[in-house]
Formats: structure tokens, C-alpha cells, sequence
């Protein structure tokens, strides 16, 4: 028995529809049967078909042309056209062009319908098990990678913290950075995966500090030159610990701590690099940065206040920072407003 097999059937003399919907039925199939191919077309549109019969000799579409449209609309589908014996070979050959699966001849034999009609439902129902399993697998794939995705976020939060850990920087200027970043990345275009990517990668702009000893990085005074340079070590460093990561927001994550304290004009560390030679990254990160470094209270200074931040900003325009990088922020101020309190400092 055929079940849970929905079929069509399209001829254009009652009798042959009646005699394939009998057969059909003995089989268990369900048969939806039509005189008018133009009907069968429109009900194959919208229904869940897994076998056609039809014939070849109708008014308005004959039976190769039923077939191609048939097929654009159900691709994998067992197609059975019924001929006379006298129908050649060229026909056949076009339905077969066109998609035919099988042929049966008029006047139909029972026992080769059911011979042969079992064997496509057969067919069919292989196929709807492989759909199945193929989809059943899509939703576990994409239910595993969800999990790995999460677990990235979690070990880069993770690290992000561990870089400040030691650092007077807090974890509200870590996330602070992170949305700045991602909302110019947004102003400038980047595609949703950049956004991410620079979302996540920006926390690690300092995590080579881990590098640098206490006695300078927690040293409450000003530092002598030579301290200096050895501040100016940490981004080299972050590009050591985290560089040659397979993870793709690791590696957004080097560029950004290699690019951090370069400055537009050339003046910055630790290359020297100025304009386009500074990653797009960097260069973001860099405003992000130095803005949230100002509105925020430091061991040696208060919080700045907007305006005046806002004012450094776009008087290092072309110095320190890229100007269109510099625009974008100022005119997005209500979006930093938004993003600065939500990630205040006592969260
Ligand atoms: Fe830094
Ligand atoms: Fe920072």
C-alpha cells in the first residue's frame, strides 16, 4: 500500500481520470484529479504534490508543456506521462527533456501501473526522508554552531576582562569602546559582520598591557621617557598573545591593539603609520577610545564633560584622528549619550 502519498492527475476525458483515481485509491494514494491543466497548474502552485500523472493529447497545454511548468515549481518530483502505444519515440524523448520520470501506456495495464507506480511512491518517499534528515541535520548544525558562536563571545569577554583586570581601566570603558566602535563602524558603512567583529574585537585593544610590569602601569605619578617606552611596547605585545589565533574577531582583535595608538598625522606609536596605512580598526578604535578615556574619571584627572571631549575630538582632526572618523561621532552624539549611559560606570 501507497500511503500518505498526495498525487494529481490531469487528462482531459473524464474516463481515464476516473479509471487512475480507481487504481490510485486501491493503492492507497490520494488522487486530486483535473480536466482542466490549467487548474491542475494553479493547484500544484500551492499544494504539497509528490506524484503527477498526465497526458499527453489536452486543450491549452498539452502534456510536455504541463510538465515543464510542473517541473519549475516541484524540481524532484516522479512525473508519469500516459501515451498511446502508437505515440514515438521523438515525444517521448521531449517529455523526457522536459522531465518526465516515467511512461505508461493507454490502455492502461493494471498490474505495470501498479508495478511501476509503487516504485516512484517509493522513490518519493526516500526522497521526503532524505528532506527530512537533510533539514533535521541543518537545524542541529546550525544549533551546535550557535553554541560554539556563544562560547567565542564568552572566552573573548573573558579575556577582555582579564586584560584590565590590572589596568585602572574599567569594564563599563571596555564596553563603552566597544559599542563607540561598532556604532562608527556602522556610520562608516561596514557590512552587520564587521560590526561584530569590531564590537568584539575592540575590548582587546589593550590586552597587551598584561606585559607591561606594575611599577609602570600602576605608577601613580608621570612616567620618566624611558617608562614610556616601555608603555609603548603593549601593542606589539597584544599582536604576540593574541596574532596568530585562528578566531577571526582574535585576529580583528591584534589589529586593533597593533593600530590603537597610531595617529592620523603620522605621530602616533608604536609605527608611525598615518592615513589609510592605519586599519580602519585602529582608526576607530582611537576615538572610541581616547573619547571614553576623557568623559570618564582617571586616577589623575575628573570626567570631561561632552562638549569639551566632543571639542578635543574634532580639534585633533587631521592630528591625531581620522576626520570623517571624527564627523561621524559628532553627529551621532545622541547614539553615544545613549550607549555611554547605559554602560555607566557602577554596572
Ligand atoms: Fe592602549
Ligand atoms: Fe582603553
Amino acid at each position: 500500500m501507497i500511503t500518505n502519498i498526495n498525487a494529481v492527475s490531469v487528462d482531459d476525458e473524464k474516463i481515464n481520470l476516473l479509471l487512475i483515481d480507481s487504481m490510485g485509491k486501491q493503492l492507497g494514494m490520494n488522487i486530486n484529479s483535473f480536466l482542466d491543466p490549467k487548474a491542475a497548474v494553479e493547484f500544484i502552485e500551492t499544494n504539497e504534490v509528490d506524484l503527477i500523472f498526465v497526458d499527453y493529447m489536452m486543450p491549452g497545454i498539452d502534456g510536455v508543456e504541463f510538465i515543464k511548468k510542473a517541473r519549475v515549481i516541484h524540481p524532484d518530483i516522479p512525473i508519469i506521462m500516459i501515451t498511446a502505444v502508437m505515440t514515438d519515440d521523438e515525444l517521448k524523448l521531449r517529455a523526457f527533456e522536459a522531465g518526465a520520470t516515467e511512461f505508461l501506456n493507454k490502455p492502461l495495464n493494471s498490474a505495470e501501473f501498479v508495478a511501476r507506480v509503487t516504485n516512484l511512491a517509493d522513490l518519493r518517499k526516500s526522497q521526503l526522508l532524505l528532506k527530512d534528515r537533510a533539514m533535521l541535520l541543518e537545524d542541529e548544525v546550525l544549533k551546535a554552531t550557535e553554541k560554539i558562536v556563544q562560547r567565542e563571545h564568552e572566552t573573548l569577554n573573558v579575556l577582555g576582562k582579564a586584560a584590565e583586570y590590572k589596568d585602572p581601566e574599567t569594564a563599563a570603558h571596555i564596553a563603552r569602546v566597544a559599542y563607540y566602535s561598532k556604532l562608527l563602524a556602522e556610520a562608516l558603512g561596514k557590512d552587520k559582520k564587521k560590526q561584530q567583529l569590531i564590537l568584539y574585537a575592540a575590548p582587546l585593544h589593550d590586552i597587551g598591557k598584561i606585559g607591561i610590569p606594575d611599577s609602570i602601569l600602576l605608577k601613580p605619578g608621570k612616567l620618566t621617557a624611558e617608562e614610556f617606552e616601555i608603555v609603548k611596547t603593549h601593542p606589539a605585545i597584544g599582536v604576540e598573545i593574541i596574532g596568530d589565533a585562528m578566531s577571526g574577531y582574535l585576529t580583528a582583535g591584534a589589529v586593533v591593539a597593533k593600530y590603537h595608538h597610531e595617529r592620523f598625522n603620522g605621530k602616533g606609536y608604536p609605527a608611525g603609520l598615518s592615513g589609510d596605512e592605519i586599519h580602519i580598526f585602529g582608526r576607530i578604535v582611537a576615538v572610541a577610545d581616547v573619547f571614553d578615556a576623557l568623559t570618564s574619571k582617571r586616577p589623575y584627572k575628573g570626567p570631561w564633560t561632552f562638549e569639551k571631549s566632543l571639542d578635543l575630538l574634532v580639534a585633533e582632526k587631521g592630528k591625531h584622528f581620522d576626520p570623517q572618523i571624527v564627523d561621524h561621532f559628532v553627529s551621532l552624539r545622541d547614539e553615544v549619550v545613549r550607549i555611554f549611559n547605559t554602560y555607566s560606570d557602577d554596572i
